[in-house]
Parts: C-alpha cells; sequence; structure tokens
C-alpha cells in the first residue's frame, strides 16, 4: 500500500510538471479518488497507469466539473485500436464483432423490455459484443442508454485491463453459460475443465496440461472465434445422406430460412449470411474443423481426436432426426388450422427463432396467444439440442445424455402426445 502511494504521489508530481492534457488528467484523478475510488485504484493497478494512459486519453477532456459529467466521452473499441490494432484487427473478423447485429437481427429482440437489450442484462448484457455502427449507437441514444459502447472490456474488464484476467476462462463464463449454450458447466465438469482446476490447487504440476476455453477458440493471441458448427448448428451443403438432408431441410424451415411451401431461400438467409451465423460451403466448415483438430493434436493422437470430432457430427445428425420428427408434428397443426400464425411468425409453419416461449407476442400483449406446443419446440431446439452435441465437442457425458439426448426424447413424447390431444379437441 505504501510503495503504491509514493508511486502515485510521484506520477502525480510528474503530471504536476507536465504539460495541459497531463495536468486535466491529475484533475481527474484528484477529484475521481473522492468521487469513486475504485476505478481510481483499479487503473493505478492496470499497465496503463505504468504507461501513462490516463483518464483523458480515454474519455476526454471535455468533463471537468461535477455536473458536466456527460460531457465525458465513452469510448468505443477505436479508441483501443489506437493503440492495439492487431487486436482490433483480429477481434473485427471474429463471430464476438456480430454479437449486437445479430441480436437486433432477431424480431423476439424487438419485443423484450428495454432493460434486457440496451440496458445490458438479458440479452444485451451478453450480446454487446461487437463494433457498434453509428446508427445502432443513435438508436441506443434515443432510447435514453448511453452506456455499453465497449467490447474489449468485456474480458479485460475495467479499468484493470488485465490480459491475465481475459486469459482465465473465468472471462468466458458470465456469457457462455446456462440455457442454451452451457460451455462453462460441460467444460468445467469435463475431464480438461477438472484437470485445468486440480491444476491451479496445485494438485498437479504446474506443467501438467490442460485446455481452457482460450486454448481452443483463442490460441496464439488471436481475437478471432469462430467455430465449424457455429450455434445454430446448421451448415451447406446438406449432406449426402437422403433422410439426413431431409431432415436439415426440415429445420431451416423452421428456422425461416427456407419458405415451408417451396423450398426457397428467404430474406431470412441473407440476414443469417450477413452476420455468418451458418458455413454456407464445405470449405469454411473445413478451414474451421482443420484449425480445432491441430489444437487437439497438442495433446492428442491425431485419430483419436478425430474421431471424438466426429462423434459430434454424427449425434448432431441423430439428434436432428428427432428435432425434425417434432417440427413436422407441430407443422401439420399449423396446416390443418388447429394452431394459426402468429403475427411476428414469417410463415404459417413453427418459428424456432422466436428465442422465447412467447408466440412473437410482445411482452406487454398478446400473451394470451402464447401455444405450449410451440413453447416445447423451442425448448427442444434451443435447450435440449444445443446440450445433446455441444456436450460431444466439450466431452461431457453428463449433460451429453441427460440434459440432452434424453430430454430430447421427453420433448418428442410431450409434444405427439399434447399433438394428438389438440386433435381429438378440435374434433370435438
Ligand atoms: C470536480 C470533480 C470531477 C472532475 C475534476 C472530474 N470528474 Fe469525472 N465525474 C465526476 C462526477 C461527480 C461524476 C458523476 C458521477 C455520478 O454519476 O454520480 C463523474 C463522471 C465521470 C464519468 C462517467 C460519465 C458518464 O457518462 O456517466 C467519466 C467517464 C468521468 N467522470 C471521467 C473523468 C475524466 C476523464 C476526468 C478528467 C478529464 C474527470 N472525470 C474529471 C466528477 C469529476
Ligand atoms: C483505456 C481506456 C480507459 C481509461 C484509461 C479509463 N477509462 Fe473509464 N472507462 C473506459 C471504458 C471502456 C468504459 C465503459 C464505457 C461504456 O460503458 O460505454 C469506462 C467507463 C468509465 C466510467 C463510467 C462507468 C462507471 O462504472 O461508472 C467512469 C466514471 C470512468 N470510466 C472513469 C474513469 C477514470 C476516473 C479514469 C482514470 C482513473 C478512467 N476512467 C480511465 C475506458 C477507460
Ligand atoms: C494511448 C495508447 C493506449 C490506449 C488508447 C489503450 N491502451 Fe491498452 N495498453 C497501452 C500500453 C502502452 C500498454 C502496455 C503494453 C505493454 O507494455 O506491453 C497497454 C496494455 C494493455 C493490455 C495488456 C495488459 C496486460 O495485463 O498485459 C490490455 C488488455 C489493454 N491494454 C487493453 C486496452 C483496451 C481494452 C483499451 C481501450 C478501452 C486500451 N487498452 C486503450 C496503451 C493503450
Ligand atoms: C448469458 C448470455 C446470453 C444471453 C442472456 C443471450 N445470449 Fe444469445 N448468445 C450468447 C452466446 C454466448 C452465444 C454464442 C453461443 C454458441 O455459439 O454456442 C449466443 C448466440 C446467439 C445467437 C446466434 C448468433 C450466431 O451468429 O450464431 C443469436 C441470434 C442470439 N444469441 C440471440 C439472443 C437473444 C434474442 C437473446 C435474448 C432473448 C439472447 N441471445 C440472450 C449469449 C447470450
Ligand atoms: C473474448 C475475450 C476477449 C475480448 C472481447 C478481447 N480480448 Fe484481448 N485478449 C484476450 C485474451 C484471451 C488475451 C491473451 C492472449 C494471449 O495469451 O496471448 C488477450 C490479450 C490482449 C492484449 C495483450 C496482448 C499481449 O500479448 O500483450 C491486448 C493489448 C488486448 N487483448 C486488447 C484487446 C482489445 C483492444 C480488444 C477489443 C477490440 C480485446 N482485447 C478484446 C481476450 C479478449
Ligand atoms: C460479454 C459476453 C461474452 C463473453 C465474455 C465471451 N463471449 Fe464468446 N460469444 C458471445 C456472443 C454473444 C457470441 C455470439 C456472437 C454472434 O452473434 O455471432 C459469442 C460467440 C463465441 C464463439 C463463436 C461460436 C460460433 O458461432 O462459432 C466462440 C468460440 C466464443 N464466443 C468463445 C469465447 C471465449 C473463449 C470467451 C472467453 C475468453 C468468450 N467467448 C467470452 C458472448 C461472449
Ligand atoms: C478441448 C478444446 C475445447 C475447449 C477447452 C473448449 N471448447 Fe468450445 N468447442 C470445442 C469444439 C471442438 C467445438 C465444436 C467445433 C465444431 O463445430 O466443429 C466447440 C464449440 C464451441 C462453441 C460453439 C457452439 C458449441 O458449443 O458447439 C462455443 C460458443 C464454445 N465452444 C465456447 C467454449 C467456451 C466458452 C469454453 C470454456 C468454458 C470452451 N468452449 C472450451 C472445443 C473446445
Ligand atoms: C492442452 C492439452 C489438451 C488439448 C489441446 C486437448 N486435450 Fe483432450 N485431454 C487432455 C488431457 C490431459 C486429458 C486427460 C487424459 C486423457 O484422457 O488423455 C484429456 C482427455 C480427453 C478426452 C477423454 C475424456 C474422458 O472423460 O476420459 C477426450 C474425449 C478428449 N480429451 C478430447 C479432446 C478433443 C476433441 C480435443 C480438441 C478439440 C482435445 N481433447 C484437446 C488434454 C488436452
Amino acid at each position: 500500500m505504501k510503495t503504491r502511494a509514493f508511486f502515485l504521489s510521484v506520477f502525480s508530481l510528474l503530471l504536476l510538471l507536465a504539460a495541459a492534457p497531463a495536468g486535466a488528467a491529475d484533475k481527474c484523478i484528484e477529484c475521481h479518488t473522492t468521487v469513486s475510488p475504485g476505478q481510481v485504484q483499479d487503473w493505478q493497478a492496470s499497465m496503463h497507469a505504468d504507461n501513462d494512459v490516463t483518464c483523458s486519453i480515454c474519455h476526454g477532456t471535455k468533463h471537468t466539473t461535477a455536473e458536466d459529467y456527460r460531457k465525458a466521452e465513452l469510448p468505443s473499441e477505436r479508441v483501443c485500436a489506437s493503440c492495439h490494432e492487431e487486436q482490433f484487427n483480429s477481434f473485427q473478423k471474429g463471430k464476438h464483432n456480430f454479437g449486437w447485429t445479430s441480436l437486433n437481427a432477431i424480431p423476439a429482440t424487438h419485443m423484450a423490455p428495454d432493460e434486457l437489450i440496451e440496458g445490458g442484462r438479458g440479452c444485451g448484457g451478453c450480446h454487446n459484443m461487437g463494433i457498434k455502427t453509428e446508427q445502432q449507437k443513435t438508436a441506443q441514444r434515443e432510447k435514453g442508454y448511453r452506456y455499453q459502447t465497449n467490447s474489449c472490456d468485456e474480458c479485460h474488464t475495467r479499468h484493470t485491463f488485465s490480459k491475465k484476467e481475459a486469459s482465465n476462462p473465468r472471462a468466458c463464463q458470465q456469457c457462455h453459460m446456462g440455457y442454451d449454450h452451457p460451455q462453462w458447466e460441460m467444460w468445467s465438469s469435463s475431464k480438461h475443465g477438472e484437470r485445468y482446476f486440480a491444476k491451479l490447487a496445485g494438485d498437479l504440476p504446474k506443467d501438467a496440461v490442460a485446455p481452457t476455453c482460450q486454448t481452443c477458440h483463442l490460441p496464439d493471441g488471436t481475437h478471432e472465434n469462430s467455430t465449424a458448427w457455429g450455434f445454430l448448428g446448421v451448415r451447406l451443403p446438406l449432406p449426402a445422406d437422403k433422410q439426413q438432408a431431409a431432415d436439415r431441410v426440415t429445420i431451416l424451415k423452421a428456422l425461416g430460412v427456407l419458405d415451408p411451401e417451396t423450398g426457397k431461400p428467404t430474406a431470412i438467409l441473407d440476414a443469417v449470411k450477413a452476420v455468418k451465423m451458418a458455413k454456407l460451403d464445405q470449405a469454411s466448415w473445413q478451414k474451421e474443423r482443420d484449425k480445432m483438430l491441430k489444437t487437439c493434436t497438442q495433446c492428442h493422437a491425431e485419430d483419436y481426436a478425430r474421431k471424438q470430432l466426429e462423434m459430434g457430427d454424427a449425434i448432431l445428425a441423430k439428434a436432428d432426426r428427432l428435432m425434425a420428427e417434432a417440427i413436422e408434428t407441430v407443422a401439420a397443426l399449423y396446416k390443418d388450422g388447429i394452431i394459426r400464425k402468429p403475427a411476428g411468425y414469417p410463415h404459417n409453419y413453427p418459428f424456432l427463432l422466436t428465442f422465447m416461449h412467447t408466440n412473437g407476442a410482445a411482452w406487454d400483449q398478446d400473451l394470451d396467444k402464447l401455444s405450449y406446443i410451440d413453447q416445447l419446440l423451442v425448448q427442444m431446439y434451443m435447450k435440449h439440442r444445443m446440450r445433446a452435441y455441444q456436450a460431444f465437442f466439450h466431452v461431457n457425458p453428463d449433460y451429453a445424455y441427460w440434459y440432452g439426448w434424453n430430454m430430447m426424447t421427453e420433448d418428442l413424447g410431450e409434444i405427439k402426445a399434447l399433438a394428438k390431444t389438440m386433435r381429438a379437441e378440435q374434433k370435438k
């Protein structure tokens, strides 16, 4: 504590001796030591403090009093880019850069309360990834929200901006957990995670190997992230197997990407393309797969690792058989007029991208339109199909069977039974 105080006073002295902008920075620290001491403390612990990257370099010098604080700039990733161009450029090429845009492409987003989107809890809390366009920022500000302007601090938390923190798998946990993407839970309770925690506790030698999220997804300091299958677990071209191809087509229809009547691509496909939600050719899929396999071979025999990944592909195809059967069961209810097309749906067909269980209704209206069988279908896709295949890739037996595959069979059974009841009631 004493050393830090000493350095701080030497630092302040240097600043006092320096020119005007530095003088402004000193005022920032002086006042903020009282206003928000925790922030100053964090900044002092950062490499930025050691390198004279002061408050005003990121926040500007326009705000100088307790009243005019809204004049302070909230720095976007471009401010970071002025000194960290390499990381900025690779971040820009990766999937994280699409977080905000893909969120806003989903109809459900615009039906949810603003607090959950622009406010940064719910969807927006995790999808605040990606460089925002001026238009996106204006839209946010018009709703009265002005924070969440920076993605870099999602892993390098402000104001310590630490490399070590971002290298800790905990840095991914806040977002990569839960309902539709429990990667944290799967990895941390897998053999890979067990090894990591044993090592951390000193129960394995320091040099023991244990892959983290970063080992497999952000290798060698890259900020460009992308996987072969992606989140939706669909891709083109269609598989050679006829049944598998038909099942994939059924799922693509329920994603709204193919027109259920004609089988032709829709405008939603363009949205999917724009944010690279799925790989649309063999080569771009294979490129990611080959990279991943190479990472596995740091610690495993190539044949062993390849077989593990191929099992993930195979279980996805089998999960799609169950999924397609469920979609077809519900689609028949639409076709026969037993379920009426909800307002937000693109076609008279089930729609999986509702991301919630309210049939496309906004949160404050139309909730009576809720159809329970549609909710079951969304749950089967978003929660259980995700687990069934993601768990293979994250080497987690419990998620693969009990929380994934087994729950899908339960959903399918429930959907079929319910469809029967709905038909019987319609006849009365
Ligand atoms: C005289 C005291 C004082 C000085 C000097 C000062 N600040 Fe502040 N600053 C405040 C207060 C008070 C707030 C508002 C806190 C609150 O919302 O309650 C604030 C808020 C902020 C915010 C948040 C802005 C927002 O939109 O919420 C930033 C960023 C900031 N200050 C940075 C700086 C920087 C950089 C400097 C130096 C150029 C500086 N401050 C100088 C008192 C000061
Ligand atoms: C390397 C760039 C950088 C530096 C240096 C920096 N900040 Fe920030 N600061 C940020 C970012 C990024 C945000 C988040 C902006 C947002 O949410 O839109 C932020 C947010 C803030 C906020 C508003 C959010 C809150 O939690 O209250 C305050 C106040 C603030 N900074 C004060 C300071 C002070 C005081 C210093 C100097 C001790 C400082 N900052 C140095 C990048 C920086
Ligand atoms: C004016 C230049 C400048 C700006 C702007 C800047 N940084 Fe830095 N940053 C530095 C310097 C200098 C270092 C220390 C680099 C070194 O010694 O390797 C550093 C280090 C870092 C580190 C590594 C810390 C560690 O623990 O090794 C991270 C992460 C980082 N900055 C993130 C950011 C982010 C995020 C922003 C924007 C919010 C930002 N920086 C803005 C100059 C800057
Ligand atoms: C806890 C954090 C979190 C919340 C809350 C969240 N998401 Fe996500 N979302 C993610 C993560 C992480 C991914 C990537 C997961 C993966 O690939 O397995 C993702 C993926 C997506 C994708 C696919 C993006 C792509 O290109 O593949 C969409 C669309 C999406 N989310 C929309 C939403 C909507 C709409 C909401 C709110 C109803 C929401 N998310 C809530 C973290 C979250
Ligand atoms: C998804 C998490 C994540 C995000 C978001 C993120 N980083 Fe990083 N960053 C990391 C990881 C992990 C490392 C450590 C890489 C390594 O081990 O070399 C790192 C390292 C760094 C370093 C230190 C480089 C070095 O070797 O000294 C800088 C600087 C940096 N990031 C800047 C940024 C900037 C700027 C942004 C925003 C454009 C950003 N990061 C966004 C995870 C992230
Ligand atoms: C603030 C929330 C957040 C944090 C923290 C975060 N991510 Fe993400 N991640 C997301 C979102 C949101 C997406 C989906 C982006 C999109 O819409 O394309 C995503 C996508 C991904 C993908 C791409 C999956 C695909 O579609 O191919 C990988 C891999 C990934 N993240 C790994 C990581 C790792 C590793 C870390 C920690 C170092 C991390 N993420 C930290 C929110 C986060
Ligand atoms: C041993 C390597 C490895 C580790 C460790 C690992 N992953 Fe993965 N991850 C994979 C593989 C393999 C895939 C599937 C790639 C494909 O589509 O071919 C994947 C896929 C993903 C996806 C896309 C959707 C999915 O789940 O299939 C996200 C997001 C993701 N991982 C995040 C994480 C996060 C966050 C962590 C840490 C909590 C993590 N991963 C740990 C290997 C790993
Ligand atoms: C940094 C080293 C490292 C990397 C990279 C790595 N693993 Fe592992 N993996 C291990 C260790 C160590 C074990 C435990 C000993 C063993 O089973 O070989 C393990 C175990 C496994 C197991 C057996 C799990 C069990 O419950 O018995 C599978 C399957 C596996 N890894 C698959 C993969 C795949 C697939 C990849 C690439 C996506 C990968 N690993 C990447 C180190 C690694």
